[in-house]
């Protein structure tokens, strides 16, 4: 009987290759996580990944972003998303890509302080505008209310929606806060009394999670709600 083939069960991390790819995944979810590193004035050319232009695409030009307090001015194409001018030419990969269709809210952010899935519109539309993404919501000294009680209610398993989850929800707290009501708010002339669970899930059903960590999402929004 001949020998199974192993090369490519995903087990082997004796792999030179297969270990390599885990040092850099490793890295590159250390720096994703960690509060804003780049960039003032960042001035990018095309990511490396990106494809060759053809003669006819678009020229790329100069777009400049206040994104979590910091400017960058983006060399990129009319045709690129807000999320892949994040992820692929800002650097900033803790926004996540998801259904890149505005079914999943994976790659939700704040943009003017209202929250946005920044798959579904194109970078160019906001010249000039202030972006905060999840890397912005912690500071160097500590996590955000939300962040640490996602954490203390067990609020994501493997955690590729919370990014997302996390600016949904704090645009969502400001959101009530200015007295916006929602589709089950009871008299949608008048702000809602109280954020209920109700009010909460209907808030975020935009934001899907594939673990279903639904309930502890709730809750721990509840209590940043209840007790800051
Ligand atoms: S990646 Fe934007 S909504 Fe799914
Ligand atoms: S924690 Fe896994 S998708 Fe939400």
């Amino acid at each position: 009987m001949s020998k199974p083939d192993s090369s490519h069960d995903g087990t082997r991390a004796s792999n030179p290759g297969r270990r390599r790819f885990l040092q850099s995944a490793a890295a590159a979810a250390t720096l994703g996580a960690a509060p804003h590193l780049p960039a003032e004035g960042l001035l990018m050319a095309q990511p490396p990944s990106a494809p060759a232009s053809s003669p006819s695409a678009p020229p790329a030009r100069p777009l400049h972003l206040t994104i979590n307090g910091r400017p960058y001015t983006l060399q990129l194409e009319s045709r690129v998303t807000l999320l892949d001018a994040l992820r692929e030419y800002a650097g900033l990969t803790g926004t996540k890509k998801g259904c890149d269709r505005g079914q999943c809210g994976a790659c939700t952010v704040i943009v003017g302080g209202r929250r946005i899935n920044s798959c579904l519109t194109l970078a160019v539309m906001h010249e000039g505008e202030e972006v905060t993404t999840v890397e912005g919501l912690a500071t160097q000294e500590s996590l955000s209310p939300l962040q640490r009680a996602f954490i203390e209610h067990d609020a994501f398993q493997c955690g590729y929606c919370t990014p997302g989850q996390l600016c949904s929800a704090t645009a969502l707290l400001d959101e009530f806060g200015a007295g916006a009501a929602s589709t089950v708010t009871q008299d949608v002339r008048h702000a809602p009394a109280a954020l209920t669970d109700d009010e909460i899930r209907e808030r975020m059903s935009g934001n899907i999670c594939r673990c279903g960590a639904y309930p502890n999402i709730v809750a721990a929004i509840r209590v940043v709600h209840e007790h800051g």
